[in-house]
């Protein structure tokens, strides 16, 4: 083999965020810098040697170059075989599955899930394990060591391969597939869901919906999905075909950034009565009604709630998992089934462990991702097909299926308010200052209600032992009002301040009111409490979700 063994000096930023390496695509391009990145992978993924590694990504600008410099650093590293997306493409919870599925040794996500992307816009990598999940923080530090002090990285000299054909190549000694990105992941929604039963919605002309793809990866995927093997209405797919920089969007769904789907949804001629919307990497969805938009904590708690109607679920299910910030509505759920709800830092990793060790069956965030133990990554279009699943069975539609939840469990107002792009020294003063007078607030009423608890949070895994400590400020008060404050970690400019707010309310003749309305006394306690505008030289949010 032809391997050459690069000389290159260490960079001192490869720290991995939230959800891997998140960088502009102008760091990405620096000389060696994701060579550098991928070698220190590799040196810490001794697994991999002699294995398979799955490979692929969201199909952003660099995702193809990215690719070809990881295939020959995968062949000099020893990897014994490489399956690789067509056209690079794979979403993150395809890979997550084809992993499982071919018992790999661990994946490569060439994805900034919902950052734009383009020559300006944000490029990413993150490394997956053997249980098709994220690696774990003890993975990622150690990655971040070696990267600190790397001096070299090892590369094949060898052309460039066409990615473009399903085909199988040698390089080196390593086997490349090139595979079909979609039909196994449609497989496996095929095996969860009633595809029956939704196929006849649309038969019947019972209902209509729109997917919005965003112009990012999950395009092929809807288009076998929905369109072939569902028959939606022929119009059902927007955006459907992958752009290197998403058409120029924010590949993020939520209300501000698919205006189109929402305009579509709230026309008032011929609005479809089911919305929904995927991100960069098809792991985060929306989920939306005629004139109705359902909050994502609030779908966890209603897929919960009613999961036994779903052939993949319908032996009932073992327990949940939110992060931190999504609100409470599914703990209610969990008690009235009496199964453990946990509660676990922001990020998709902390679910792994409880997915694995079988105490978990459902799990999500607030941040527009729902996902089960069918895979090790949130899915955003296994939620639209669970969404689907359930309006067949119930007969009901998306907004009457929430409705009759709030009646039944009561309706957890919420919302989270991002303030960007702020300077990093003042963020962090911010939380300090919070952590600060965390133990003195406890006792003291705002708004009329008394803070029962004031901490940072910290998590202890029930599975591994391991304590994962300073994850946000939260503030709970007697009347089961709650505000997190926390720092993003996968922000690729300043600081993002996150404030998440949440309302417990159950009385039946309040269960119409607008959100932010009915939070606004919450949302003044917050200001009162953590002076974020005259900290941040700030007037008001920046996204509000
Ligand atoms: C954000 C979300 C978090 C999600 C992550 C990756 O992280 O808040 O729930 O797991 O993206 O999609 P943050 O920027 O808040 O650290
Ligand atoms: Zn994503």
């Amino acid at each position: 083999m032809n391997i050459s063994t690069i000389s290159s000096a260490a960079y001192s930023d490869q720290k991995p965020g939230t959800s891997g390496l998140r960088k502009k695509v102008s760091v990405f391009k620096q000389p060696h810098y994701l060579e550098n990145f991928v070698q220190s992978v590799f040196n810490i993924a001794t697994e991999l040697q002699n294995q398979l590694l799955i490979l692929g990504g969201d199909g952003r600008y660099y995702n193809q170059q990215a690719i070809q410099i990881i295939l020959k650093m995968a062949a000099a590293n020893g990897v014994k075989r490489v399956m690789v997306g067509q056209n690079g493409l794979l979403s993150t919870p395809a890979v997550s599955h084809l992993i499982r599925k071919h018992n790999a040794a661990g994946g490569i996500i060439l994805s900034a899930s919902h950052n734009p992307g383009g020559v300006d816009g944000d490029f990413g990598i993150k490394f997956n394990i053997s249980n098709g999940g994220p690696a774990p923080t003890s993975f990622t530090d150690a990655v971040y060591d070696v990267s600190q002090t790397i001096t070299e990285y090892k590369i094949i000299n060898h052309d460039d391969i066409d990615l473009s054909h399903q085909q199988r190549y040698e390089i080196g000694d390593m086997s490349v597939e090139v595979i079909d990105s979609v039909t196994d992941y449609a497989d496996l929604m095929q095996q969860i869901f009633d595809f029956e039963a939704i196929k006849s919605l649309f038969r019947d002309n019972q209902m209509s919906m729109c997917f919005d793809a965003m112009h990012a990866v999950t395009g092929p995927y809807a288009k076998e999905i929905f369109e072939n093997r569902l028959s939606a209405n022929r119009d059902a797919l927007i955006n459907a075909t992958p752009l290197q920089d998403f058409g120029g969007g924010h590949p993020d769904p939520n209300l501000a950034h698919a205006q189109e789907l929402s305009a579509r949804l709230n026309a008032s001629n011929n609005a479809p009565s089911f919305g929904a919307a995927s991100d960069g990497d098809g792991d985060r969805n929306m989920i939306l009604g005629q004139h109705f938009f359902v909050n994502p904590s609030d779908s966890l708690a209603i897929m919960t709630a009613n999961a036994q109607l779903i052939p993949g679920y319908k032996n009932g299910i073992r327990g949940v998992a939110r992060s931190l910030p999504t609100s409470r509505a599914v703990d209610k759920v969990a008690q009235s089934l009496a199964i453990t709800c946990y509660e676990t830092p922001t990020g998709w990793k902390y679910f792994g462990n409880l997915l694995d060790d079988k105490r978990i069956t459902l799990c999500g965030e607030e941040s527009f991702g729902s996902g089960s133990d069918h895979i090790r990554e949130k899915d955003g279009i296994w939620a639209v097909l669970f969404w689907l699943n359930l309006i067949a069975v119930k007969k009901q539609s998306v907004e009457q299926i929430t409705r009759s939840h709030w009646q039944q469990f009561g309706r957890h107002y919420y919302t989270r308010h991002d303030y960007e792009a702020i300077d990093n020294e003042l963020a962090d003063q911010l939380i300090q200052n919070l952590r600060d007078i965390a133990g003195s607030l406890q006792g003291k009423t705002f708004a009329g209600s008394k803070i029962a608890l004031c901490d940072d949070f910290s998590y202890a895994d029930p599975v591994d032992g391991s304590i994962t400590k300073k994850q946000g400020i939260r503030i709970l008060f007697e009347n089961e009002s709650r505000i997190v404050f926390r720092l993003s970690g996968t922000g690729t400019e300043g600081a993002t301040l996150r404030v998440y707010f949440e309302n417990y309310i159950t009385d039946k003749e309040q269960l119409d009111q607008d959100t932010q309305t009915a939070l606004r006394e919450l949302i003044e306690v917050a200001e009162t409490i953590a002076e974020i505008k005259t900290r941040c030289n700030r007037t008001s949010a920046d996204v509000i979700t």
